[in-house]
């Protein structure tokens, strides 16, 4: 099973859209997976509509063992192939400094559980949705991820935004967890025609080189049609949807490629198919890629993560 954290330092850049784009992108390609909701808001949890569980991630965080994790478990209303682990509002008390917060390290024990005794067939991807800060949760669910993605809008503090997160998963992958590999910065809600967009993705590049993911979201009404309608992106019909189902086939891929090189290098993987780029009106902005050593000179570890990991 890979495990895939989605995070930001900001609130309402796209983490959930993105965590539940992903598991959309994985039903489409006929993986089984699992979306473990880390936020107290429980948005994930609402769209995905699972029935109603006897626990939920709280008690799994407090008892990491199979059978308080088979009470946070469901279904989701998507499909049998998408399970849930439900988020509670009292997660919030896990995130605050204090006693409750001691066993932060139990998510990864939990899905250790989950990857050697799961209850249905294995799940292929586990996507962990965090809460929106670089709290406790967010640092449990770096602990447990092999890779982490960064969500950011391209707005004025982009830079700023990233570059403190970057710091936040080298810091768990030195002290915590080895094999945390960054899977890259997404750009969500790119108006291609936005100057100010362009100009901030561009700095993005500046700052972060090939960390930055190659495609990004568009802005589209049609993610918050699906959402609304509690339906994967890939199912709703509109050409915005298509559009983005494609996109998000492409991230899911290369977070699964990151993972995989991450293992054993693959030096002879291709980037993304040119038509699936093609598909992707955001692409454009894809071509004059700084190089990386020129451009993460403030990551080192990261920077040559990427070189050697990302793209
Ligand atoms: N690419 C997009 N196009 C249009 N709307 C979007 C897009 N991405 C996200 N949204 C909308 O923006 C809002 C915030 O998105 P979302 O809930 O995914 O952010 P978040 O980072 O998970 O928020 P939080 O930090 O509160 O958890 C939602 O209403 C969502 O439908
Ligand atoms: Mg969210």
């Amino acid at each position: 099973m890979h495990t895939v954290a989605v995070l930001s330092l900001k609130g309402g850049v796209g983490k959930t859209t993105v965590a539940l784009g992903i598991a959309s992108a994985a039903l489409r390609r006929g993986s089984r997976a699992l979306v473990a909701d880390l936020d107290p808001q429980g948005n994930a949890t609402a769209t995905l509509d699972p029935p109603l569980t006897e626990a939920t991630l709280t008690d799994v965080l407090e008892t990491p063992r199979l059978a308080v994790i088979e009470q946070a478990l469901a279904p989701s209303g998507w499909s049998e192939d998408l399970d849930v682990l439900v988020s509670s509002e009292d997660l919030e008390l896990l995130n605050e400094p204090g006693p409750n917060s001691r066993r932060l390290d139990n998510l990864a024990r939990a899905l250790d559980e989950l990857t050697t005794s799961p209850p249905g067939d294995p799940y292929e991807i586990a996507i962990l949705d965090c809460p929106p800060s670089l709290g406790r949760l967010t640092r449990s669910a770096l602990m447990a991820a092999d890779t982490a993605l960064l969500v950011t809008e391209p707005t004025m503090y982009a830079v700023s935004g990233a570059e403190r997160a970057l710091e936040a998963i080298e810091t768990i992958r030195a002290e915590h967890n080895p094999r945390l590999r960054p899977a890259g910065v997404l750009v969500n809600r790119l108006r291609a025609r936005s100057y100010e967009h362009q100009y901030r993705v561009q700095e993005l590049r500046e700052s972060f080189g090939r960390l930055v993911m190659p495609t990004a979201i568009p802005d589209r009404l049609a993610i918050q049609q699906a959402q609304g309608a509690c339906v994967p992106i890939h199912e709703w019909k509109s050409p915005g949807a298509q559009e983005i189902g494609l996109t998000f086939n492409m991230v899911l891929a290369k977070i699964l490629r990151s993972s995989r090189a991450g293992r054993h290098r693959l030096d002879h993987e291709q980037p993304e198919t040119a038509e699936g780029a093609a598909a992707v009106e955001t692409a454009e902005t894809a071509p004059d890629e700084p190089a990386a050593a020129e451009t993460t000179s403030e990551f080192p570890a990261l920077r040559e993560l990427a070189e050697r990991e990302i793209g």
